[in-house]
C-alpha cells in the first residue's frame, strides 16, 4: 500500500509545491519511490492553475531539484486519500484543522517544521514577500525536514 503525503501551504506557489518537490527527490534518492505518492495544496485558492512561484522554482533548480506543481487548494476529499497532511506553518495546521469534518482524520494532520532536525524553527516562513535569501533558507529548512520525515515513514512501516 502506499502512502500518500500532502504537503499543504497557503498559496500553493511557494512552499508547498517546493517541500513536494524536495521529498519526491529524497524519496526517489532512496529509491522508494513505488512507494509514496506525494502532492501538495494551498489552503486558500487565488493561486489555482498556475505554476510554482518562479523565485522558487529557480532557487530550488540550482539544488538539482524540479518544482513541477500546479497551484490548488485543498478540498474534502483530501482528508480520506492523503495519509499525512503537512502544513507549512501554525496558520495552515489550524485551517487544515477546522476544515477535516473527520476525528478520525485530525491525527493526520502535522506542522512540516515539526521534523526539522537540524534546524529549530518554528514554522517553514513564508518567502512570498521576501528576498532570494528567503527561498533559499524555506529550501534547506524542507530539505531537513524531508529527509526526517522519510526516516520516520519507514520505521512506521
Ligand atoms: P505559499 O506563499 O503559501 O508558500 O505559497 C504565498 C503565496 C502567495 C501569497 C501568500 C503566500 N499571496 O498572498 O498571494
Amino acid at each position: 500500500m502506499k502512502r500518500r503525503v500532502l504537503f499543504v501551504c497557503l498559496g500553493n506557489i511557494c512552499r508547498s509545491p517546493a517541500a513536494e518537490a524536495v521529498f519526491k527527490d529524497v524519496v526517489q534518492r532512496s529509491g522508494r519511490e513505488q512507494e509514496f505518492e506525494i502532492d501538495s495544496a494551498g489552503t486558500a485558492a487565488y493561486h489555482r492553475g498556475e505554476k510554482a512561484d518562479p523565485r522558487m522554482i529557480d532557487r530550488a533548480a540550482i539544488r538539482g531539484i524540479e518544482v513541477t506543481s500546479i497551484s490548488r487548494p485543498v478540498v474534502d476529499e483530501d482528508f480520506e486519500k492523503f495519509d499525512y497532511i503537512i502544513g507549512m506553518d501554525r496558520n495552515n495546521v489550524q485551517d487544515l484543522k477546522e476544515r477535516c469534518k473527520k476525528e478520525a482524520h485530525q491525527s493526520k494532520i502535522s506542522l512540516m517544521s515539526d521534523y526539522c532536525t537540524k534546524h529549530k524553527v518554528p514554522a517553514i516562513p513564508d518567502p512570498y514577500y521576501g528576498t532570494i535569501h528567503d527561498f533559499d533558507y524555506v529550501l534547506t529548512l524542507l530539505q531537513d525536514a524531508c529527509e526526517e520525515l522519510l526516516k520516520q515513514l519507514i520505521v512506521e512501516n
